[in-house]
Order: structure tokens, then sequence, then C-alpha cells
């Protein structure tokens, strides 16, 4: 049984892409009692919402985040709340305030009460030096303010971790691919919205990035697994890695998951006009190297891009 079996767990961020996904799960496993979802909007009808316990919490405010890990008695923390990457570089002060002071008034709370954290990081943690098959350890220098924010984290991540004892755990997670909720203001929303597009009477996408433009990417599912699997997994067992484990799923141009799309939804229609999302994504690499992950807690993605446009289809379509 998981270490963890039984613990009180807070989930910040919890009405976007990841946490829809992520509050299901972790209530599937250790009971909706247990899962306090959490959020700065409410949404109404929301499945987090209406599933179990729901608080409203900005991380910006420290008291706030103090009464509810103390009311709840929580154990863990999944950190989600963030500004994604193209908003982010569209307002890029509110994106280092809930990114970075966000991130740290967690991190001050998990001090102060013993609790194991994870703190998502993104592939935006490269730029443009990366080699294009990024390794575990490189040069960090990315161009776009979300990257600089998700390298501060990791950094302050590690900080916590070494000073205080505090167990910080996270993942450099690639492009997401879900069906259960919208994206929000990423740069590989595309790989998204494409299937929102295809299966709606028009058939028809216009894609914000070239055709030609590969990125790494993963299906929430796999996302889920993953960021459950580092959670449970025995202290002894984390590298230095852990506030920003590589993890790959597969990687694939544009035009390819169009053309996957396409052997679903033959009069599907993908044009291209690349906007200024373009310039974040060729600052990215287009593969990660996830040997570290696969070593320390036994990583491997299960989905491939046949199998996810299937699925999404499949879902969506219900
Ligand atoms: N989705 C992806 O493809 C992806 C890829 C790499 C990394 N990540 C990271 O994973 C995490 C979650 O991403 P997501 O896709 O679920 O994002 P999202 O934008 O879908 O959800 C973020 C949530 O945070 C909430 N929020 C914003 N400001 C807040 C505040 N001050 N206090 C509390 N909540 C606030 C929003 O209301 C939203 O529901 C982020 O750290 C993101 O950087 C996501």
């Amino acid at each position: 049984m998981s270490e963890l079996a039984g613990s009180r767990i807070l989930v910040t961020g919890a009405l976007g892409q990841i946490g829809t996904d992520l509050v299901k799960s972790l209530r599937e496993i250790h009971g909706s009692e247990n899962i306090i979802a959490s959020d700065i909007r409410v949404i109404p009808n929301h499945p987090c919402i209406l599933g179990g316990p729901f608080s409203v919490l900005d991380v910006l405010d420290e008291d706030r985040i103090s009464k509810i890990v103390e009311n709840e008695n929580i154990r863990v923390i999944y950190h989600l709340a963030a500004i994604l990457s193209a908003k982010g570089e569209e307002n890029p002060e509110l994106c280092e305030l809930i990114n970075v002071v966000g991130t740290r008034n967690i991190l001050e709370a998990a001090k102060r009460y013993s609790i194991r954290v994870f703190v998502p990081s993104s592939i935006a943690v490269f730029g443009p030096d990366a080699p294009k098959h990024a390794p575990q350890i490189t040069p960090l220098n990315p161009t776009t303010k979300y990257g600089i924010t998700k390298v501060d984290c990791e950094i302050m991540g590690m900080l916590y971790w070494k000073k205080y004892g505090v167990d910080v755990r996270g993942i450099r997670y690639p492009g997401l691919i879900s069906w259960q909720s919208p994206v929000s203001g990423g740069t590989t929303d595309y790989a998204v919205e494409i299937f929102h597009s295809a299966i709606s009477s028009f058939q028809s996408y216009e894609c914000f990035v070239r055709p030609d433009t590969k990125l790494p990417m993963m299906y929430m599912d796999d996302a889920i697994r993953a960021t459950i699997a580092l959670m449970d997994v025995p202290i002894e067992s984390l590298s230095d890695a852990r506030c920003g484990y590589n993890i790959s799923g597969f990687s694939f141009t544009a035009e390819e998951l169009s053309s996957e799309i396409k052997k679903h939804i033959p009069n599907f229609i993908c044009t291209y006009k690349p906007d200024i999302r373009q310039r974040y994504a060729d600052s990215w690499p287009n593969s990660v190297d996830d040997s570290v992950a696969r070593n320390d807690w036994n990583w491997s993605a299960n989905f491939k891009l046949a199998t996810l446009v299937n699925d999404m289809l499949l879902n969506l379509k219900r």
C-alpha cells in the first residue's frame, strides 16, 4: 500500500487542465473526503467541486494556505496553480507573481507543517541552447518568462529540500493532451484544440504553429500516472533531479498529428498560420531524455500517437 494512504491532500489550481484529471484519480485512490480541491475561481458543476471537498484558495494568500492546511490536517500538496506559457508572456509580471511567489508560499507552508509537495516544472525550462534531445542535466537558459519562472521554482524547490529538508518533488511536463477539460493559455494548446475542431461540424482547424513543429507531448493518463508514482516513491530513490525530472511520452509534428486525425476523419483539414507562440515552441527541445526518471522510479509511458488519437476521439465523441 502507498506510504501516503489515508493522507489528507490539498490540490491547488485544481480546476485547470491537470487538476481536473488529477483530483479524480486521487479521489479514487484515497477517498473523496481526503482530497481538498482548491482554486482561485469557482466553476459551478465542475467535477472537482461536485465530487468532494472544495475550497476557494488564492496561493498568494499565505494566511488562507495556513488555515486550510491546519483545519484540514493536510500532509501532501499538489501545487498546480500557475499561469501558463502563452498567457505568461502576455503578462510577465502576473506570471512571476503567481508562479514564483505562489510557489514560495506553498513551500513555506510545507516547511512549517512538514508537508510533501509536488511542484510541476515544464519543458519550458530549456532554452534554444539546450540540445534538441534534451538531457536531464544541461544549461537552463529559457527565453520565455514562463520558462524562467519554472527554472526559479526548480531551484527554490532544491533549496527548500537541501536547507530545510522539505520533501519537494517535480516533473518537467511535456505538452499535455487531454479531453476532460479545456486548455488555458499554453503553447501546446494546438494539440488539444485540433481534436475539438476535428469533431465539430466544421471539421477544420487553423493551427498556430508550422506543420513541421515537433515538440515533446504526453497523454494526460500517462502524466497523472507519472505524477502519482513520483509522489509515492520512497524518498531514498530520488536523486538531484527530484524537483524537475524529465519524462518522455512521444514527439510528433503538428502535421503528423493532423495526418493521424485524418485517418479517423477523412474530411478533416488543417491549415497553418503561425503566431507568436511559434517563437516559444522553437525555443524548446523536440524530445527529452528521461533515463534518470526511468532509473530512479521506473518511469515509462504507455501511450503513443496512434493510441492517443484513438482514445481522444473516442472520448470526445462520447
Ligand atoms: N498543461 C500542460 O501542458 C503543462 C505542461 C507543462 C507544465 N504544466 C504545469 O502544470 C501546472 C498545472 O497546469 P495546468 O495545465 O493544469 O494549468 P491551467 O492553467 O489549466 O490551470 C491552472 C489553474 O490555476 C488556477 N490559478 C491561477 N491563479 C491562481 C491563484 N493565484 N491561486 C490559486 N489558483 C490559481 C487557475 O484558475 C487554473 O484553474 C502548472 O504549473 C503548469 O505550468 C502544464
